[in-house]
């Protein structure tokens, strides 16, 4: 028979196990922009950073503190879309990952960042990493696509949805790299 000893230690030892394994799902965590604009403000990479900055992107979150969004959120039966999942999915970025998978340096307040495109950053930004493109792609940089943009820009659950087509929308938010020289 077990006694009471040893299930508390089969429990304790289930308990660590389900906390190792969380742990260990966590590959990159998420930086927050503010880690990027160290280098990408900079001119001779592109200065990608001030494109960000002035698209809509960067106020997602702001635009949850509008009357507009009030209104809206009312209609739903939300009382701040600030606090609520139902629009922080889209309007920020990483809200339903766990905060095992954000840095301290994280923060929601800037909205729809530039790791909702590239991925989580802390293993990829340094510069030793980031020279290397295959290194930074195995770092966990991503490459995004069309597809990287239909996460959100879907009707579902966006009452002010506007119909989506990557040409004009990529046309909108363009950063590139300074032409080679
Ligand atoms: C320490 C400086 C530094 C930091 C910090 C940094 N980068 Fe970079 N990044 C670079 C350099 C250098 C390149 C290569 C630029 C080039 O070749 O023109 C680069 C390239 C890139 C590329 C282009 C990859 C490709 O090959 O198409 C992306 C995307 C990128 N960085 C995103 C980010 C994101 C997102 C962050 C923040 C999480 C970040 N970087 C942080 C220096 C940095
Ligand atoms: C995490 C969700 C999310 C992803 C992924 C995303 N967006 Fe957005 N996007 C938004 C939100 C939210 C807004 C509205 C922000 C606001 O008005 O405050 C927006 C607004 C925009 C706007 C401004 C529209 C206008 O009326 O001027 C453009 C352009 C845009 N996105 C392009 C893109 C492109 C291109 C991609 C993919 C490369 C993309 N977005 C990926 C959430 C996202
Ligand atoms: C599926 C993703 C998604 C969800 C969920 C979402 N939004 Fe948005 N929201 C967007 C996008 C994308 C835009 C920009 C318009 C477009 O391109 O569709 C936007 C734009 C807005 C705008 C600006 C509209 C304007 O014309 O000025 C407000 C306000 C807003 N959303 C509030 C909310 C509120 C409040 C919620 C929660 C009840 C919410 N959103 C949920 C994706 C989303
Ligand atoms: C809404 C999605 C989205 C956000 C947010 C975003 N990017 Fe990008 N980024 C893209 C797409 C799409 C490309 C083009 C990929 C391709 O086809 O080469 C790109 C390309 C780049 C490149 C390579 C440019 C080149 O000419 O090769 C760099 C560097 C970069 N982004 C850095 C950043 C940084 C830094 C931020 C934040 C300040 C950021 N991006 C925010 C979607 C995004």
């Amino acid at each position: 028979m077990l006694n009471k000893r040893s299930i508390v230690f089969i429990l304790f030892v289930l308990v660590l196990f389900t906390y190792v394994l969380a742990l260990a799902e966590v590959d990159h965590q998420y930086v927050g922009a503010s880690k990027c604009k160290l280098c990408h403000k900079m001119e001779k990479y592109g200065d990608q950073w001030s494109v960000w900055e002035s698209s809509l992107h960067a106020k997602a979150f702001e635009t949850l503190a509008t009357e507009k969004a009030k209104e809206n959120a009312k209609k739903h039966g939300i009382d701040d879309p600030q606090k609520s999942e139902k629009c922080l999915k889209c309007h920020v970025t990483a809200y339903e990952a766990p905060s095992e998978a954000k840095a301290d340096s994280y923060t929601m307040e800037d909205g729809v960042q530039c790791e909702e495109c590239h991925g989580p950053g802390s293993d990829y930004k340094s510069m030793k990493v980031m020279k290397d493109r295959e290194a930074s792609l195995a770092a966990g940089l991503v490459i995004p696509d069309e597809q990287t943009c239909l996460q959100c820009h879907i009707p579902e659950g966006n009452d002010f949805f506007v119909e989506f087509d990557y040409e004009t929308f990529w046309e909108k938010i363009k950063h590139t790299r300074p032409p080679e020289e």
